[in-house]
């Protein structure tokens, strides 16, 4: 056992994982592996809340696994797991929807957003997913979870449940939860490049929208040349009157690693098409390392599984204490 605090946190293996993803997530995760007893998990349990093709779930589920590890996830130093491996989680979430509110869940927005979208397949579980995933993270002990702006409401829920229920049996059965989000100019919510006002989806249809981990140089560079800007034509951060601008200079701040006043000041003078050109080849120079790791580490299957057993045993072994005191809490008989 590690005395290092937990982390969590998770993807959901739907659409082509994209830049937002990685800024938002993945970018921190690889940054906080050393302080951290980390578990990352590929969260196909969530995945299936919308109609999703056996076959594509599948090749794509590996697919992010190798993202992950391509992107800088050392699974010597972090759990790597796929969340189906480890039936704790479905278990916990079960034991967690009989403490969870239907008011709750009515109020989430990400749940409003995707039964618009989804209208022929409002199931439950689409209802319920807070609730799995308040257990994918209360299952840990987990202290921090870093994701993207908006899994917000997801998280203060967890929170909700776990200081509910501690208090209800009077111990402490979860420790409560801390997000870990960036602010929006460090990339906690980057914007669809086609509609600035919509946030970056890897499950949107219009691919471009959204720069794909995947994307080569001509894509790249086609994408943000397409990508809507605001009236004017001086470069300068203003998130509520030039969100176009704003989110490509987060980009640029973000890749660079530079502050934005910093990237403003090298843009001074310069047009909108500049930014982009500049953006892209940015990009494309950053992703290139990762994805060639990626072709490699996606090739070799059997080492992935491996990695992937591995990490779900780790996982088991975790998760099986807090599990165990809950159900002794709830009058479990224990076998
Ligand atoms: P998912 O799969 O939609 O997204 C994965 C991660 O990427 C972040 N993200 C973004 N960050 C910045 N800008 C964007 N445009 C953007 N789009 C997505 C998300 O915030 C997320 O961190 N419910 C989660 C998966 C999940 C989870 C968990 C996360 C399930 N259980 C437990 C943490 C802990 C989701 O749907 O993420």
């Amino acid at each position: 056992m590690t005395s290092k605090p937990t982390l969590f946190s998770g993807i959901q293996p739907s659409g082509d994982l994209m830049i937002g993803n990685y800024i938002g997530s993945i970018k921190n995760w690889v940054k906080m592996q050393d302080d951290y007893n980390c578990l990352f998990s590929l969260v196909n349990l969530h995945a299936i809340t919308v109609e999703q093709s056996p076959e594509a779930l599948k090749k794509r589920s590996l697919d992010f696994v190798a993202w992950y590890l391509a992107a800088g996830i050392d699974p010597d130093k972090s759990t790597v797991f796929i969340q189906s491996h480890v039936p704790e989680h479905s278990e916990l979430a079960w034991l967690l929807n009989c403490h969870t509110y239907m008011g709750e869940l009515n109020r989430m927005t990400q749940f409003k957003d995707k039964s618009a979208k989804h209208e022929q397949n409002i199931n439950v579980g689409l209802f319920d997913y807070p609730a799995l995933m308040a257990a994918d993270i209360l299952l840990y002990q987990t202290e921090k979870v870093p994701v993207g702006a908006d899994q917000k409401q997801h998280l203060e829920l967890t929170r909700d449940l776990a200081i509910r229920l501690n208090n209800k049996f009077e111990r402490e059965l979860f420790k409560v939860p801390e997000p870990f989000i960036p602010p929006t100019s460090a990339g906690g919510r980057i914007m669809s490049l086609q509609d600035p006002t919509a946030k970056m989806s890897k499950s949107d249809e219009n691919k471009d929208n959204f720069i794909a981990l995947a994307d080569d140089r001509k894509q790249i560079l086609k994408k943000l040349k397409k990508a809507v800007t605001d009236s004017g034509s001086e470069i300068y951060y203003d998130l509520e009157n030039k969100p176009g601008v704003a989110n490509l200079l987060t980009l640029y701040s973000v890749i660079s690693d530079q502050p934005i006043d910093a990237v403003v000041k090298h843009f001074e003078g310069k047009m909108y098409g500049h930014l982009k050109i500049e953006l892209a080849e940015l990009i494309a120079d950053y992703l290139e390392p990762i994805q060639n790791r990626f072709t490699e580490i996606r090739s070799n299957e059997t080492e992935l599984h491996a990695i992937l057993t591995k990490g779900a045993d780790h996982a088991r072994q975790q998760a099986q204490p807090t599990l165990r005191a809950f159900q002794e809490a709830l009058g479990f008989v224990l076998r």
